[in-house]
């Protein structure tokens, strides 16, 4: 099976190749590199033994989409390339709605005129907005808090209307909820740009020394230690999602949705203090006011998802903090030559 990887040398894609020419699927690549390296092909070759085919393009560029469903019998595409920062999503929402929304409307008409029907999109638990009780199931109601979020609740909502019309397509929205770790070699990981928005990367960085202490956005929630929880799943675990959504339900016609979370929810606190069990060091932070736009809790239900795919994640926190620390310690300032 060939499969177009939109994205695949991102933080999700990169190591959902890996997983993929590990069970026989062959990836071929469409990044613009906006946000990620073409070192990532050297470390995927590196650990896999095999180089994916990569084209440097634009999901929003027909003619390279026309020129790669010509030079390849793709069976199906997963769609992970999309800008992810919710802050800058404020600041710049049409960059959003362009990269996001139209980039997808391009890439499903290319699809369409190459005769490829099927589609695995990578959505977001933050299309739940703030849910009325955890734990989250596919039929919560949706909604968005920020440009990011909206534009994934439009592609949900203009995929699901494209498949209103096209029955025949398989298309599947898997809901991410919150994607740490890295490969076990430490090889490849997440490697953000700036100052990190999310937690763990920017919890790693206070271990490696390139960063003074973590601020932690608020301890006045109604959890446990009043810091926020959230529902943390390896990234290998979420890579291997993709492929059994893959196998078992992209060859079916259908609008299939499903969460890719573990189940459990661990606060800001707990994931400060498993890391330190990891990295062997004291983290310092410091309790800062809540960040604007943030929900107390949010974690899965992933029931449905094991039930259909047979698919559970299956790494622990452990692994979840070890592995980051290991890929962070390998590679204080990510993915360099
Ligand atoms: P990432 O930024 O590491 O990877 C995205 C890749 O897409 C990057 O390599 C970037 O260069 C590429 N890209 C962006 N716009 C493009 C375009 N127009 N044409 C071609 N390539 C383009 O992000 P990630 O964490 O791997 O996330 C992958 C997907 O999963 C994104 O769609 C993101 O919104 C979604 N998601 C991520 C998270 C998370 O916390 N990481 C959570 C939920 C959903
Ligand atoms: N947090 C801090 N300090 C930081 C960063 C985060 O205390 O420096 C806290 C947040 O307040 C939150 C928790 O750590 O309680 C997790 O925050 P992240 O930013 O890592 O993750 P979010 O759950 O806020 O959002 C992430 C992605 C979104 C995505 C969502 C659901 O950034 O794009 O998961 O998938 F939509």
């Amino acid at each position: 099976m060939k499969v177009l990887v939109t994205g695949g040398t991102g933080y999700i894609g990169s190591h959902t190749c890996i997983q993929m020419i590990a069970s026989g699927v062959t990836p071929v690549i469409l990044d613009n590199l906006y946000n990620s390296k073409a070192l990532v092909l050297d470390r995927i070759e590196e650990v896999t033994g095999t180089r994916p085919e990569f084209y440097q393009g634009d999901i929003r560029d027909s003619a390279i989409l026309e020129t790669i469903f010509a030079q390849h019998r793709i069976d199906a595409v997963i769609h992970f390339a999309g800008l992810k920062a919710v802050g800058e999503s404020v600041e710049k929402p049409l960059m959003y709605y362009e990269n996001n929304v139209a980039g997808t409307l391009n890439l499903v008409q290319a699809m369409e005129r190459a005769g490829v029907t099927r589609l695995i999109f990578s959505s977001s638990a933050t299309v739940y907005g703030d849910p009325a009780s955890v734990p989250i199931r596919e039929n919560f109601p949706t909604s968005a808090t920020n440009p990011y979020g909206r534009s994934k609740l439009m592609v949900e909502e203009c995929l699901s209307d494209f498949h209103k019309a096209n029955p025949e397509w398989s298309i599947t929205l898997l809901r991410y909820f919150n994607p740490v770790g890295a490969h076990k070699s430490g090889r490849l990981g997440e490697d953000p740009q700036g100052i990190p928005n999310n937690l763990l990367p920017f919890v790693a960085q206070v271990a490696v020394g390139r960063r003074e202490k973590l601020g932690v956005f608020g301890n006045d929630y109604p959890t446990p230690d009043g810091t926020g929880v959230r529902d943390y799943i390896h990234v290998v675990d979420l890579a291997d999602g993709h492929l059994a959504a893959l196998n078992k339900v992209s060859q079916k016609a259908g609008l299939h949705i499903f969460n890719l979370g573990t189940g459990h929810g661990n606060s800001v606190l707990e994931m400060v203090a498993a890391f330190e069990q990891a990295a062997q060091k004291p983290i310092p932070y410091q309790i800062l006011p809540r960040r604007p736009g943030d929900i107390a809790e949010c974690w899965a239900d992933p029931s449905y998802a094991e039930q259909q795919l047979g698919w559970k994640a299956q790494r622990s926190l452990q692994e979840m903090v070890e592995d980051t620390w290991r890929w962070q310690e390998m590679n204080p300032q990510g993915y360099q030559d």
